[in-house]
Order: C-alpha cells, then structure tokens, then sequence
C-alpha cells in the first residue's frame, strides 16, 4: 500500500471532507497560536488545493474573509468568505489583485508555500527561501499594523537569519512543528504576530 493510503491524515482528510491533510497541521497551529478570530480578514499564500482555506474560513466565519492564491488552479467554494485567485506570488500583478479584492490590510497572511522539489537539497533550501523572503516582503505590504504572520520552512543553515528578519518586524516570533507533518520532513513553521511596520529595514 502507498504511504499516502496508509497515512492517518490522508484518511481523516478525505472522512472528514478536507481538500488536503495541510487542513491539520493548521488546526494543530490554530489551537497553539490562536491565529484566527472571527470576522478576520486573511490572505493564504500557497493555498491549492485548499485544506487551510476550509479550516480558516470556518475560523474567521461568514462576517470574516479568506482570499486563496496559487500558481494551480483552486476549485472554487460555495462558500461566500472565500475568494480564490491563480497567480504566481512572486509577481507585482498577482500582489495587486490580492490588494482589490481585499479593499483593506489584512489581519493575518498565512503561506504554505512550498517550491517544486529537485532533490537536491542545496537547491531545494534555496528555493524555499527565496520564495520565503517573497512572502515575507508581500506580508510586509498586506499587513494591518498588530497583524499576524504563520509561515512554513524548512531547517537549513539559513533559518536563524530568516528568524531574525521575522524578529525585525513583529513583536514576537515562535517556531513550531505540528505533529501531522510528515515523519523525516524538515518543515517546521513560525508565528510571528504583532506586526510592527515602522520598524521594518
Ligand atoms: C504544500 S502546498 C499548499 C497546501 C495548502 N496549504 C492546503 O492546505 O491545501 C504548497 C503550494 O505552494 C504553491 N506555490 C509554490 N510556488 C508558488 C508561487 N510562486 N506562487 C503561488 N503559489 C505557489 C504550490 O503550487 C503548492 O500548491
């Protein structure tokens, strides 16, 4: 049997009606951070095929919003707080049609974004935090002052430099890994709140 037929989160996804087994990670994140409020307005970086937008939407309810990019295609939602959009995150028109339909700053950016893998890890640690350091700097622009950020990366030598990057512009910064993330993955996530935008640079 594959790992995937096998794997506990895989099957609870699929009972349970998530689009992903991610929708856990998040709600193990959600219970340790208390990210989300209801009536929020949230903006998910990396979203396909939609487990986190699912677990946000329901968290922030029908007064908050969730808005979902992805380089794939999103199958749409029935449910009227979620807005998906397909475009790459590294591009300024992408960011700009995020900032219309949010019409304000956003409370929380959340990413899971992660690139297509080589293999090669040198490669792979680059990439992840290349696309990381884009995240972060789109963050910097979405954000309402006091604003959340939870992203997703990897253990590489690089992330205490990241980690101080994060340190510059949010009052706290905490890292953590869930228990459903995959056994052997390096991923680890931070939390950084209290968006502080004057104190970027
Ligand atoms: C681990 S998946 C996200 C899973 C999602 N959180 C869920 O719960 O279903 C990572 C996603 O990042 C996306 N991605 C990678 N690079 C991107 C980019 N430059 N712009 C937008 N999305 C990107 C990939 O297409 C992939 O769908």
């Amino acid at each position: 049997m594959s790992y995937k037929l096998r794997d506990t989160y895989y099957k609870k996804a699929k009972q349970q009606g998530y689009r992903s087994r991610a929708a856990y990670k998040l709600l193990e994140l959600q219970e340790r951070f208390r990210i989300f409020k209801t009536g929020q307005l949230i903006v998910d970086l990396g979203a396909a095929p939609g487990g986190w937008i699912q677990v946000a939407a329901k968290l922030v309810g029908p007064s908050g919003k969730v808005l979902g990019v992805d380089l794939q295609p999103i199958e749409a939602f029935h449910q009227r707080n979620i807005i998906v959009i397909q475009g790459d995150i590294t591009a300024t028109e992408t960011e700009q049609r995020i900032m219309e339909y949010l019409g304000r700053p956003a409370d929380s950016v959340i990413s899971d974004l992660a690139p297509k893998l080589t293999g090669i890890r040198d490669t792979d640690e680059a990439h992840s935090l290349e696309l990381n350091r884009t995240a972060m700097e789109v963050a910097n622009r979405l954000l309402r002052a006091g604003g959340s950020f939870l992203i997703k990366s990897f253990v590489s030598e690089e992330l205490r430099i990241f980690s101080a990057e994060l340190e510059k512009q949010f009052g706290s910064v905490q890292r953590t890994r869930p228990d459903a993330s995959r056994k052997g993955s390096s991923e680890i996530y931070f939390f950084a709140k209290d968006y502080q935008p004057r104190l970027q640079g």
